[in-house]
């Protein structure tokens, strides 16, 4: 189902979709072949019960140099349909795509992730970067702005002064900087990144996938509401979980909790049962 792709390589173990931009002699740099075949295999995976969690990285030890600037930009300069086919196709998966995700994603870093690669970066739902990987918003250094919805989504994720810093200086900053600056979730040892990335997805394919799922749109789309809207949408969301939850999450975790005093959820999700085999 996923081998007939040239520049994205996808590897399925254990629930975990390893989803590898795969251009390692150009750093990742994104084609619009490249674009293409991303949005076919992030669509794909999207209802392949063997995927629970997606994660985006890079193969050869980058994550991605960004836009081809040779066959993305140059080779379209005076093919406006290229182009705009080009642009829709880098858009839907590294935004449209990734960020109303069904499933959890993770972003992992390694090695450089530079200009439109931030897209991909900030769409998903957590990263994790080796200490030593290099970011640069790059684009002021060769005469553009960092476009596409770059400029926008650097400056919904971090601090004022850290999203004008970086976007102006075009400055490179290592994983460590991007944990700091809550780019990533942590930064860790090169050699760690890998284990970090599956210790996480372990964790969120422990939970009700219908709730996690509710519960990272909620979070991400109360941000552009109103408190009125807010208490509204999430009303009407909190109810919208029990439709076909074939878990009965709600009552479940109380039942696990109140009567069985089999766990505390505090500290861990209650024991799922047969929702994963019914592939909700
Ligand atoms: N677009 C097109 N080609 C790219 C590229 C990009 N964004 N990034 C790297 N490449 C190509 C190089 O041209 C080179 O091709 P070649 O072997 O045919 O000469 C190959 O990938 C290796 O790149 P190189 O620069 O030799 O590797 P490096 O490890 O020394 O440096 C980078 C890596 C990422 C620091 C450097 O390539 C770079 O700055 N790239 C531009 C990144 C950028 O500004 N992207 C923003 C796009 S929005």
């Amino acid at each position: 189902m996923y081998d007939n792709f040239e520049c994205v390589d996808v590897k399925l173990a254990d629930g975990i979709a390893w989803v590898r931009l795969n251009r390692p002699e150009k750093r990742n740099a994104m084609s619009p072949q490249l674009h293409e075949e991303m949005e076919a295999a992030l669509t794909t995976l999207e209802v392949d019960p063997e995927a629970k969690v997606v994660v985006v990285a890079g193969a050869g030890g980058n994550f991605s140099a960004g836009q081809d600037l040779k066959l993305f930009f140059r080779a379209n300069e005076n093919n406006p349909l290229g182009r705009k086919k080009a642009q829709r196709a880098a858009n839907r998966w590294r935004w449209e795509l990734l960020y109303n995700y069904d499933k959890p994603t993770i972003a992992m870093v390694e090695g450089y992730c530079v200009g439109g690669a931030f897209m991909q970066l900030l769409a998903t739902d957590f990263a994790v970067a080796a200490e030593d990987a290099t970011f640069s918003l790059s684009e002021v250094n060769w005469g553009i702005l960092p476009g596409a919805l770059v400029s926008k989504v650097v400056a919904d994720t971090v601090l004022p002064r850290h999203a004008l810093y970086y976007c102006c200086l075009g400055e490179p900053f290592d994983g460590k900087e991007a944990e700091r600056i809550g780019m990533v979730n942590f930064a860790v040892p090169p050699t760690k990144v890998e284990d970090k990335v599956t210790e996480l997805a372990n964790k969120l394919m422990a939970k009700s996938p219908r709730v996690l799922r509710a519960t990272k749109q909620a979070v991400r789309n109360v941000r552009s509401m109103d408190f009125g809207q807010s208490y509204d949408y999430l009303a009407e969301k909190g109810m919208a979980i029990k439709v076909g939850d074939t878990e009965d999450s709600y009552n479940t975790g109380l039942s696990q909790f109140l009567d069985e005093k089999s766990y505390k959820p505090t500290f861990e999700p209650f024991k799922l049962g047969s929702d994963e085999e019914k592939g909700n």
